[in-house]
């Protein structure tokens, strides 16, 4: 079986061994050792993980495994930001600092783990008068500022589920976002700050909310001055909270009470809303920000990513909070002011862990690597990676122009659906370029052929999870059938959907997606998503859309258009339909090119074949063309 996937791999790959202090320092020092006692006792290792944390009440089982649904902590009660905030202020951490921004012009805030309390307490208790309650759902759509977070931290202590939408999505991808998880409020900012300029957010949500009859309301945090005039139903995000208390007891919630929807690419149009769930997501994030992130007091953390996506909320919010991290973000792009913005926040700020993605790494190497060599970056001890594979040259760059040729490098896999970290070398453990590496502790992931088997050393497959862990999504939002076909496709396993190779000593190389998802810049875009896009354009009869290999996005977006009787390919055209595409899904799914063509390569049944039309573009043989029309 393992030919279909026709990969086979070169085995003289280079190692590198961190330091071996590393090791003997790290918060789990020997992987294999923890790893063999995780695959004794499963329940055990998960259970004295959940015991590091604070709950309302015990569970009564670790797990209630009822394939493909699985239940974490049952009967546990706890509250998250009780976790992430009152733990520390409780516990001798009210002074130190939670958070740190950076804004441009040298603006910076920080925030104490007390005076983030307070201000969660305070916006709590803000959308606690506004009518929002247990199980509410609200949108937040806002730039990187510590107000989306208090926002987050706010729902998650009065038991809202939040919807967070990446600020560079458009008016109809948001829209859709809202009316899918039926949001009774939208949070959001009248501006977001990029390189310089203002970007018109509030102008994207007023266009977004028409036709969505389940926002009440729609709070705005005014950064301009003077501040935009409000609607109606528009509230001013510091109007809500002042003169409320700056106390707010944290909503019971069950391990299994909903508490957030994110929505990702799919192979159809229509993005998934992933459901996670209260306990097992608290668990996983806690447990791997710090044993794989080995994340210290004396650390000060950053992670580049924005809250919008899965690695926001696991690795900017709720996994480095519940440890107790100081935690830096920054609405600063890495080329602006100029290419050396990073590398002087790093100084500035003595950044000791840096989390970001082989897109960042790829355009870091095409600056050059005199913008890092005029800073001081010996502050860094670990430095980690996320998105798309990261290729051996990013690594070896990385490795030695960020790194030092000292800091262990993270290449951490895993998926908005999964929740948390799941496959990595882990700290001390000799790196290999190009491999992510294995499963963690608590994990246990593999690569099979398409019945479930096991691929040989050496050869490439399906990357599968064989066993239920805390963090995984619960469900797909309105569509459980999406969320059964995970477990469904490969018989008691979860298909992750991505292709990979397994070296000789069990060390896993990510090779990409198995289905019709691009990962542009890092950012997942469903095929059918841009389709369907384009084809919603008056001009438009049918689209397919393909990803090519991009030296620096990882792939770039090429769609082939059929424009209806009466419309001619032109130039003008073609920006026509850009914009529309930038306005419907947002700067993000914006295809690099665009052909104008007569025909589109299908099956017998009218599926269009994109493997074709890729294997053609990219001047390589499409292979089995026996269902194609003609
Ligand atoms: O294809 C894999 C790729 O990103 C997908 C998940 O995307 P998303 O849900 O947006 O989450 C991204 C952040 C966790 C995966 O199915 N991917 C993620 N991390 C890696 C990766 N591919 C290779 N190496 C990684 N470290």
């Amino acid at each position: 079986m393992t030919e279909d996937f026709n990969v086979k791999l070169v085995e003289d790959v280079k190692s590198y061994t961190p330091d071996p202090l590393y090791r003997k320092n790290a918060w789990m020092a020997d992987y294999e050792k923890t790893y063999a006692k995780f695959l004794a006792d499963p329940d055990g290792f998960w259970e004295r993980m959940a015991k590091e944390l604070d709950w309302i009440r015990p569970w009564d089982k670790v797990r209630d495994w009822n394939y493909p649904y699985a239940k974490w902590f049952t009967n546990a009660k706890l509250n998250i930001s009780a976790n992430c905030l009152d733990r520390h202020v409780n516990n001798s951490r009210l002074n130190k600092v939670a958070l740190i921004w950076k804004g441009e012009a040298g603006r910076e805030r920080i925030f104490t783990y007390q005076k983030l309390l307070s201000q969660v307490a305070r916006f709590a208790n803000g959308l606690k008068k506004i009518g929002v309650k247990k199980g509410d759902c609200v949108c937040i759509y806002m730039p990187l500022v510590p107000e989306q977070i208090i926002a987050m931290l706010a729902c998650a202590r009065i038991g809202a589920v939040h919807n967070v939408v990446f600020g560079g999505f458009g008016a109809q991808a948001l829209n859709m976002r809202i009316r899918d998880a039926e949001a009774k409020v939208v949070i959001t900012a009248d501006i977001s700050i990029r390189r310089g300029k203002a970007i018109q957010l509030k102008a994207i949500v007023d266009e977004a909310v028409l036709n969505t009859p389940t926002v009440e309301t729609v709070v705005v945090l005014r950064r301009r001055d003077p501040p935009v005039d409000l609607h109606e139903n528009e509230l001013d995000f510091y109007e809500l909270m002042a003169g409320l208390p700056d106390t707010c007891t944290p909503e019971v919630m069950d391990a299994e009470d909903p508490f957030f929807i994110l929505y990702t690419s799919g192979s159809t149009g229509k993005p998934k809303g992933i459901v996670h769930t209260c306990g097992g997501y608290m668990v996983g994030t806690y447990y791997t920000s710090k044993y794989i992130f080995d994340i210290k007091d004396k650390d000060t953390y950053w992670c580049t990513a924005d809250t919008g996506w899965i690695t926001g909320h696991s690795y900017i919010v709720y996994g480095p909070l519940a440890v107790g991290a100081t935690v830096f973000i920054t609405e600063l792009t890495p080329d602006f002011p100029d290419a050396g913005s990073y590398w002087s926040l790093i100084e500035e700020q003595k950044i000791s862990i840096f989390y970001t993605a082989p897109t960042a790494i790829r355009m870091f190497m095409k600056m050059g690597e005199s913008w890092p060599d005029k800073y001081d970056l010996s502050s860094l001890r670990i430095i980690g990676s996320v998105g798309e594979p990261l290729n051996p040259e990013a690594f070896e760059w990385y490795y030695r122009v960020i790194g030092k040729n000292r800091c262990p490098i993270l290449d951490t896999w895993w998926q908005t659906e999964t929740g948390m970290h799941m496959i990595t070398t882990m700290i001390g453990e000799p790196m290999r370029p190009g491999f992510a590496g294995k499963p963690i502790p608590g994990i246990e992931a593999d690569v099979v052929d398409k019945d479930g088997r096991p691929v040989k050393p050496g050869n490439g497959g399906l990357l599968v999870v064989k066993s239920p862990w805390p963090a995984m999504m619960r469900t797909v939002y309105k569509d459980d059938e999406r969320y059964r076909k995970y477990w469904y496709t490969i018989d008691g396993m979860y298909a992750v959907g991505d292709l990979a190779v397994k070296g000789k000593d069990g060390y896993i190389m990510i090779l990409g997606r198995a289905d019709d998802i691009i990962i542009v810049a890092g950012h997942n875009i469903g095929t059918a998503e841009v389709e369907s896009a384009l084809v919603s354009h008056h001009a438009v009869a049918e689209a397919a859309v393909i990803g090519k290999p991009d030296p620096v996005k990882g792939n770039s977006i090429k769609a082939f258009v059929i424009l209806r009787v009466g419309n001619q390919p032109s130039e003008r055209l073609k920006q026509d339909l850009l914009h529309h595409v930038r306005n419907t899904l947002g700067p993000i799914a914006m295809p690099h090119e665009i052909d104008f063509v007569d025909k589109l390569p299908k099956t017998r049944s009218g599926k269009i074949m994109r493997r074709v039309l890729k294997a053609k573009e990219l001047g390589y043989d499409p292979g089995d063309v026996s269902t194609l029309e003609e």
